[in-house]
């Protein structure tokens, strides 16, 4: 893999405009090549960082195919749903159509084996036919990474962290609650065309220093590695960057 590519900023605000200006031109190159825009998106406080993106008039909502890199089983209005940050912080001030965007199935909320299978389903009819490849090939895959190095729902020591095939995987073990979530398993996040971790604030200093320092330590966040010619790039605040002598 190519190695990642950090960009840390003085500011959340001049953090937020660089990841707009990022997010447009891979929506630029993927318009061109193909017509439409295929990104999943995290929680946490991911949203809010795509802030930047509301208002400019040079995002074509209407070509975005929005998924998400994990979710949390609970109902599409539940407080600690990312459908509802999403929604809240970011759908609901863009014209999006509702369409575009792919939450989980509510009507199987009981049943984590069904409601992972349709959510793969939901991404084989957005990918399978085009890409025909094993593994979804996203334009842009946005992630966050939390104190103990998990991204999207992939936390250190879990079982899944080794799954091979499944392209959407539940756990019903959290360590950070809500307890059941579904999430994008590695390959799939290894085979976007662009990954982006956003990290900002005090809490991310030694994490982030573990993970682009001392890969080799196997942090879940640090398993983010695009397989050519995929690319990894690090959205950071200098805070948070304060202790990475990376690169
Ligand atoms: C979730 C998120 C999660 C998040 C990280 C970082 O559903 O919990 O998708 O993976 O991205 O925990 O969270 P912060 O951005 O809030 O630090």
């Amino acid at each position: 893999p190519n190695p990642p590519i950090l960009f840390s900023f003085p500011s959340t605000d001049s953090l937020i405009e660089s990841l707009a200006l990022f997010i447009l031109r891979a929506q630029k190159d993927s318009l061109d090549k193909k017509g439409r825009f295929t990104i999943a998106l995290s929680g946490g406080s991911l949203p809010k960082m795509l802030g930047g993106l509301i208002g400019n008039p040079a995002v074509k909502w209407d070509k975005w195919q929005v998924f998400y890199a994990d979710e949390r089983i609970v109902p599409l209005n539940h407080p600690d749903s990312n459908h509802l940050a999403c929604t809240n912080l970011l759908f609901s001030k863009i014209p999006i159509p509702p369409e575009n965007i792919h939450a989980i199935d509510p009507s199987l909320l009981h049943d984590l084996e069904e409601l992972s299978d349709a959510y793969e389903k939901d991404l084989i009819r957005e990918f399978a036919q085009k890409d025909s490849a094993r593994f979804p090939v996203f334009d842009l895959i946005l992630l966050g990474m939390g104190p103990d190095g998990h991204t999207a729902s992939l936390f250190p020591g879990h079982v899944l962290l080794t799954e091979e095939d499944r392209w959407v995987a539940y756990i019903e073990d959290s360590p950070k609650p809500p307890p059941k979530r579904i999430t994008l398993t590695f390959p799939v996040i290894n085979h976007a065309a662009r990954v982006v971790f956003v990290a900002a604030g005090k809490e991310k200093v030694d994490t982030l220093n573990n993970v682009l320092d001392y890969p080799e330590n196997g942090l879940p966040s640090a398993r983010v590695k695009p397989v050519f010619p995929g690319q990894l790039y690090w959205f950071v605040d200098d805070t948070a960057a304060e202790k990475v002598q990376y690169p």
